[in-house]
């Protein structure tokens, strides 16, 4: 696909749209190769990817079932079985981790953590170059004390999202999008008025 085409067509496919085949070995370092041509002032490379697939799939659920037992011991049992489920449908899922510099005198931890979401976009736009299809998600999981911890990441660090990769259902379409130019506007020097 040429590259324009690439990032003009990727839609996300929700993890349920998600199956098998997930991409051969080769072809996902492939696709992760492209996490790390992210913007990265510094040369901090704050960026860290757990690959998580097969049966490690269930025991990250059932950490997501603790995380939430944990918030709320009284949980629904709908909640629960939700949680159970969530890495049910996609073959693999990564998990997108920033491991804060909190001291760097240049680099405040939120452009670290823009460079992760860079990253993320790459991935999931070289997964849909090579024909797969990708979710990403956070909700309150991401920011589990509980679930951090499996990634061994500590409070200063951010667990940036859960990347779903797998190979989408057939004939999904995606959603209108905005004319770009909707937001964009030439800046002549005055100062903008606030919205
Ligand atoms: C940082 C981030 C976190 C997100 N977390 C969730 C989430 O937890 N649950 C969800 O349904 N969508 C989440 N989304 C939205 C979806 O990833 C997706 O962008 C949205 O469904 C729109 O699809 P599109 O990417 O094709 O525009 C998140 C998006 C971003 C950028």
């Amino acid at each position: 696909m040429e590259t324009l085409d690439t990032l003009m067509s990727r839609n996300s496919v929700p993890p349920k749209l998600l199956r098998d085949p997930a991409p051969d070995e080769a072809t996902l370092q492939e696709i992760l190769a492209t996490a790390v041509r992210a913007p990265d002032h510094g040369a901090i490379m704050p960026w860290r990817f757990h690959i998580v697939r097969g049966d490690a799939r269930a025991r990250l659920a059932e950490i997501f079932v603790e995380a939430l037992l944990k918030r709320d011991p009284d949980a629904p049992d709908s909640a629960v079985e939700k949680e159970r489920n969530r890495t049910k449908f996609a073959p693999v899922v990564i998990v997108a981790c920033t491991e804060v510099t909190t001291d760097h005198p240049n680099v405040p931890p939120v452009e670290q953590i823009v460079s992760t979401g860079a990253a993320v976009q790459n991935i999931m736009n070289a997964a849909h170059a090579k024909g797969y299809g990708s979710f990403l998600s956070t909700g309150k999981n991401a920011r589990d004390p509980h679930v951090k911890q499996a990634f061994g990441l500590s409070d200063k660090d951010e667990l940036v999202g859960f990347i779903y990769l797998g190979t989408p259902k057939p004939g999904l379409s995606g959603k209108p999008r905005p004319d770009a130019m909707e937001f964009c506007s030439e800046w002549t020097g005055a100062a903008v008025a606030a919205e």
